[in-house]
């Protein structure tokens, strides 16, 4: 799964949430290339309380319950994204237990 923070082109680049952190004391939402793991270890740092999803949200519909069953997301498709049909936005299944 592609992440935010592990592409070489962020390495040692703060976080946004890192510099945000010290500046908002209320609760702190981000987003942006996390997967489940990613997104527990930014929470358990303490410097962000909330991690939004975006992209894996529509290609996983039911991602809530691929992050609490660490099951990997199913890749997004970029060039249905901004569309005018439902093509890339009802059409991801849902994970099959074996
Ligand atoms: C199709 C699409 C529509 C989006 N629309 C909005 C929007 O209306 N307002 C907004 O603040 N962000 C919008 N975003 C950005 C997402 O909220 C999010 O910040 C971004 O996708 C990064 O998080 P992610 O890596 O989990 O996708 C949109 C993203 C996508 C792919």
């Amino acid at each position: 799964m592609w992440s935010v923070n592990s592409t070489s082109w962020h390495e040692n680049v703060p976080k946004a949430y890192e510099l945000f952190r010290p500046l908002w004391k209320g609760v702190l939402v981000t987003a942006g290339g996390f997967d489940g793991a990613s997104a527990e270890e930014a929470v358990a740092s303490g410097n962000v309380d909330v991690i939004a999803f975006g992209r894996p949200f529509i290609a996983n519909p039911d991602l809530p319950e691929r992050i609490r069953l660490k099951i990997p997301f199913t890749p997004y498709n970029r060039a249905t994204f901004y569309g005018g049909e439902e093509k890339g936005y009802t059409d991801y299944p849902i994970h099959t237990v074996a």
